[in-house]
């Protein structure tokens, strides 16, 4: 089974309206002319998005949100609909980071309910599950992964579960410079497919992109990518540079 790559970019709490559109500009050009390209995707903040949108009208480079909520309208201070990110534009939303999880308080049954809400409408979930170090220390990753997976897709519709994207992100390679090695990514996102496959059976299994996430670079990439069931990255810290994140995108191809 071939899986189209896909290489993607989260910038976090990063980047004004005015840089956001210059990074844009730079890497349209900084990845012209790859062949046979992945897809690319960039997850701005909020209030970037629409710029981001309008920058990317040729094609080429996919926009996503970085969070979004399960309701679709109402007294919902702060939250963001399914609806208003279709309606920009947006193809792509990330659900359930690990600091979402940690920091905003976001559970298991949240990140269900969002997933559920987004496969109602267009978008392409991207959803993040990842151990913390203390767990992998105990040697619950595999236990604690699958849990998150299993929780998330609760109720999903067989129809629906081709759509998503998976992205493990090791909480302790988030942001530490201490990147999982090929073989741990590739292991976890082995056991990743065969928890879809169970549920979905093995032809959305062998779908499934599985994109690896936690201190990703342009030296580590190709290590990565070379691995079975890496089908791609989730790159924070160097996607907010334009000319590392296209050197991640030429080290993927
Ligand atoms: P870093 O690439 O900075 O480790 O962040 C990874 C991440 O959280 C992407 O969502």
């Amino acid at each position: 089974m071939s899986r189209r790559p896909i290489i993607a970019g989260n910038w976090k709490l990063n980047k004004t309206h005015s840089e956001a559109r210059q990074f844009l500009l730079k890497l349209r050009n900084g990845i012209a002319g790859i062949d046979n390209p992945p897809e690319v995707l960039i997850c701005p903040p909020s209030v970037v998005l629409e710029t981001a949108v309008d920058a990317t009208r040729e094609g080429g480079i996919a926009i996503g949100a970085q969070n979004v909520y399960w309701e679709s309208a109402g007294a919902f201070t702060g939250e963001i609909s399914t609806e208003m990110l279709e309606s920009l534009g947006v193809s792509h939303v990330l659900i359930g980071h690990s600091e979402r999880r940690a920091l905003f308080g976001e559970s298991d049954e949240d990140v269900n309910r969002k997933l559920l809400k987004v496969l109602s409408g267009t978008l392409t979930p991207v959803v993040c599950v990842g151990e913390v170090l203390a767990e992998r220390e105990a040697g619950k990753t595999e236990h604690v992964v699958v849990e998150q997976v299993k929780n998330a897709l609760l109720g999903v519709a067989h129809e629906h579960a081709r759509r998503i994207v998976l992205a493990y992100e090791p909480v302790w390679a988030i942001g530490t410079g201490l990147s999982a090695t090929p073989d741990q990514a590739n292991t976890v996102h082995g056991l990743i497919r065969r928890s879809v496959g169970a549920i979905f059976g093995d032809a959305v299994a062998d779908e499934l992109r599985v994109l690896y996430g936690g201190s990703v670079n342009p030296d580590n990439t190709a290590g990565l990518m070379a691995e079975s069931d890496v089908d791609g990255v989730l790159v924070g810290g160097a996607s907010l540079d334009a000319g590392a994140f296209a050197g991640i995108i030429r080290a993927a191809v």
